[in-house]
């Protein structure tokens, strides 16, 4: 081949010296914050880009790692601006050759990892089989601490196409790469973010971020992709009286994008405060957790994760590194403060508020029907919760609720089954003692035991908010594609009217006795002890809610692809009764479902059309995508599975065609 030769002289030994060199010791900052982890300060300029394209004397290579130059033309704001081909696959004309794989990898520091799917080892026909790994992930496998310590592992691999799981979760005797992507790169600076940014981007190929793979809908894979997974971004630091650019004067957490709630939990105690984090142990903080909203123990208290964001560090589409605040890039700003990750750029990092250290009680407590005198008894049970739900709510209080049938720790068998369970997975109580959350409650557990109902309800109290919500929350199981879920944040009004309360009270009952499970939250995305900004994207509606709560709908690990389709429409149908109370709420976009009809408003509500033209400003060529993220409509998962397009990560990524 022409020019192979060439190449590999240019990543023979010494080269690859000079340019590991180049890339990784030449950037000086750019970025003018207060403030960047050492990891930032690594970044890639236009002048290492000038070392690089000497070194390697090849202007075709050298180019494919420039940043993007703004352009003004009009076309960059029309809809699908993009160069308007499908992403390249391996075995296609345009996907890279090794060689140039190895003169990225040289260029990152050696960080690419030519990945292979987690459940390998236990396929003897891959290089990877090894009895005892597979044994081990096997035993792991409903653990996020497997899939999220992986560079390509997802917590839902439904999403991914189940192309490779270990017995007994296999629905095939196969293992396939499907939606995993191809290479992934371990980031440890802000320069290798830039270079894979600007690589992917020149040579159109599919870029996935993955941080620690929780999303609901597999947005952190895709099939043909460069991954970058930015895991251990875990820098934190404590800003004991940060001036933000929108006026807020007082501590301040700079974490960076791979630090999980866990850790900032412990991090921000240790200090003497407490951070708006998930209920989950291990969602990431800074990724698609914070950019998507966001909802936490302490949300209706202090408001959602995305309020509590100060600013960020970022890398757009173009490849520049950027400091985004109030003042600073506020487009980008308020984009990514509720609009989802996956969508203009990477966050590197970002600083949140630190939160007074509070006095915090949980309850945990479960019942089922056979610990009351009878399904009546039972729903009415139900029913007094959500009587309840304003004024836990106002009380500043967050619950986290399982009901179905069955008795197992989630779930329902199947339609008709009336072995009902209510389980409170932990009601949290910021801000108030053991004798002020049983007041509180009093009026439930009144109901309950007039009732006749059995429970036990367990308490946990501690002068601070990690130490209830280290015993509160136990980490949750993943791993499994049994699921498909939807959901709906209903409103304060639905509360308010017997009627609509009432048919709410009716369509939990519904979801149950037609083999369906609800897993939901009373929560409000507006604390009552501060005012939510104004100033980003977090859907409307979560302003307003009283509760959010998950449908789901389950099946076999060996379940084939039209039992999977007909279950996950009748889950998406079922969800039209809450839709229909509660019509002009919207969905949480990060705990919701794929095929939620009108998508973008349910998930954006009115700032939809901003997000959107934000999306075409900034990242013209589309080189992000996540399904049902901004913009996704515009691209289609050419899905290989006997399902309809974009229904999972499994096919090539190509522009809607029409
Ligand atoms: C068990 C479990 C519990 C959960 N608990 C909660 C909860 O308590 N509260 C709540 O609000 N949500 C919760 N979620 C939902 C959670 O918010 C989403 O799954 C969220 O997308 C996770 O973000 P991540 O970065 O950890 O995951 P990933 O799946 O790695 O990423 C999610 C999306 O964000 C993008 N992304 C990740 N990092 C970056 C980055 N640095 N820059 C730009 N884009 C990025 C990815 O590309 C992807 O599109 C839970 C989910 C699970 C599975
Ligand atoms: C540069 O590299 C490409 C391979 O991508 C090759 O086709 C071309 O011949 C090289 N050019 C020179 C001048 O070596
Ligand atoms: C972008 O502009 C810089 C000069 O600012 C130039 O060196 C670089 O080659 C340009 N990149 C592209 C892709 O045109
Ligand atoms: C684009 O237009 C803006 C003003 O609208 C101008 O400030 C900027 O310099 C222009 N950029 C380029 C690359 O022409
Ligand atoms: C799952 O994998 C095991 C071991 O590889 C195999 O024996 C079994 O047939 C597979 N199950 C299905 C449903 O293909
Ligand atoms: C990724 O990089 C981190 C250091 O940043 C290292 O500890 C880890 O082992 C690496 N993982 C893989 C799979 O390369
Ligand atoms: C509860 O039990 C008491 C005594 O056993 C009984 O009198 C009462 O009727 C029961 N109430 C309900 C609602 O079942
Ligand atoms: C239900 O409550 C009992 C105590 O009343 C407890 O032993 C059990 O672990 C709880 N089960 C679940 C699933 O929470
Ligand atoms: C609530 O709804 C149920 C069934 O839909 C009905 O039987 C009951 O009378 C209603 N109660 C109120 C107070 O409206
Ligand atoms: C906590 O409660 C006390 C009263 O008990 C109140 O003065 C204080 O403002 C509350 N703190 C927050 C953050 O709401
Ligand atoms: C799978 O689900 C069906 C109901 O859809 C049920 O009849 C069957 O027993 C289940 N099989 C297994 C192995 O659990």
């Amino acid at each position: 081949m022409k020019g192979v030769s060439g190449l590999a002289l240019v990543v023979s030994a010494s080269l690859a010296q000079a340019l590991s060199t180049v890339s990784l010791t030449a950037a000086e900052t750019t970025v003018t914050a207060s403030a960047l982890f050492s990891y930032e300060k690594l970044q890639l300029t236009e002048s290492a880009l000038v070392d690089v394209a000497q070194t390697l004397q090849n202007e075709t290579i050298a180019s494919m790692f420039a940043f993007a130059n703004a352009t003004n033309s009009s076309s960059t704001m029309s809809k699908r601006s993009v160069s308007h081909s499908c992403k390249p696959m391996p075995g296609d004309l345009l996907w890279p050759s090794e060689l140039i794989w190895d003169v990225f990898d040289i260029l990152i520091g050696g960080s690419l990892i030519k990945t292979k799917p987690l459940a390998a080892y236990c396929y003897p026909d891959w290089p990877e089989y090894d009895a005892t790994k597979c044994a081990t992930i096997t035993a792991d496998w409903l653990s996020s601490d497997l899939h999220m310590d992986d560079p390509t592992s997802i917590m839902l691999p439904l999403y991914e196409g189940r192309t490779c799981l270990p017995s007994p979760y296999n629905y095939t005797s196969t293992c396939k790469q499907g939606a995993y992507p191809i290479y992934a790169v371990n980031i440890s600076t802000v320069a290798q973010v830039q270079l894979a940014v600007n690589f992917a981007r020149n040579l159109n190929l599919r870029f996935v971020v993955k941080n620690t793979g929780h999303d609901f809908n597999g947005k952190a894979a895709g099939k043909g992709a460069l991954a970058i997974w930015t895991h251990y971004l875990k820098d934190k630091e404590y800003l004991s009286n940060y001036e933000a650019a929108n006026g807020y004067v007082g501590p301040a957490i700079k974490f960076g994008s791979g630090v999980q709630v866990w850790e900032a939990y412990e991090f921000a105690n240790s200090l003497g405060h407490s951070v708006v984090g998930g209920e989950a142990v291990t969602v990431g903080l800074g990724g698609g957790y914070t950019a998507g909203g966001g909802h936490s123990p302490l949300s209706s208290m202090y408001g959602m994760a995305a309020d509590q964001v100060l600013s960020m560090q970022v890398v757009l589409a173009d490849g520049r590194f950027i400091t985004a605040s109030s003042t600073e890039n506020s487009e980008v700003f308020w984009m990514l403060r509720g609009g989802g990750g996956s969508t203009i750029g990477v966050v590197t990092s970002l600083v949140v508020k630190a939160l007074p250290k509070l006095e915090t009680t949980s309850v945990t407590f479960n019942f089922t029907v056979s610990d009351t005198p009878g399904p009546d008894a039972f729903w009415a049970a139900v029913s007094s919760y959500l009587d309840n739900f304003e004024d836990f709510v106002d009380a500043g209080t967050y619950g986290y609720y399982y009901i179905g049938a069955d008795s197992a720790e989630i779930g329902t068998a199947y339609a008709g089954d009336t072995d009902y369970y209510f389980r409170m997975e932990s009601f949290i109580a910021p801000n108030m003692s053991l004798a002020e959350t049983k007041a509180l409650v009093a009026p439930w557990f009144d109901t309950l035991d007039s009732l006749n109902i059995t429970y036990t309800p367990w308490y946990n109290n501690a002068d601070n908010f990690y130490d209830v919500w280290v015993n509160a929350f136990p980490q949750e199981y993943v791993g499994t594609d049994v699921v498909k879920t939807a959901s709906r944040l209903l409103p304060r009004s639905v509360f308010q009217s017997d009627t609509l309360r009432n048919k709410t009270w009716a369509a939990y009952k519904d979801a149950v006795d037609q083999g369906l499970f609800l897993a939901g939250f009373h929560v409000s995305g507006t604390g009552i002890a501060v005012d939510p900004p104004k100033d980003n994207s977090v859907l409307p509606a979560w302003r307003d809610t009283m509760t959010h709560v998950i449908v789901g709908s389950e099946w076999n690990f060996t379940s084939s692809w039209d039992v999977i389709k007909e279950s996950s429409l009748f889950v998406t149908e079922w969800m039209d009764v809450l839709r229909e109370i509660a019509p002009d709420s919207g969905a949480y976009m990060s705990e919701a479902d794929l095929l939620e009809p009108n998508l973008q408003e349910a998930f954006y509500g009115t700032n939809y059309p901003r997000l959107y033209a934000l999306k075409q400003k900034y990242d013209p060529t589309g080189l992000f995508f996540a399904l049902t993220a901004v913009g996704a409509e515009d691209w289609e998962v050419q899905t290989t599975d006997p399902l309809p397009y974009s229904w999972n990560n499994n096919g090539r990524l190509c522009p809607v065609s029409s």
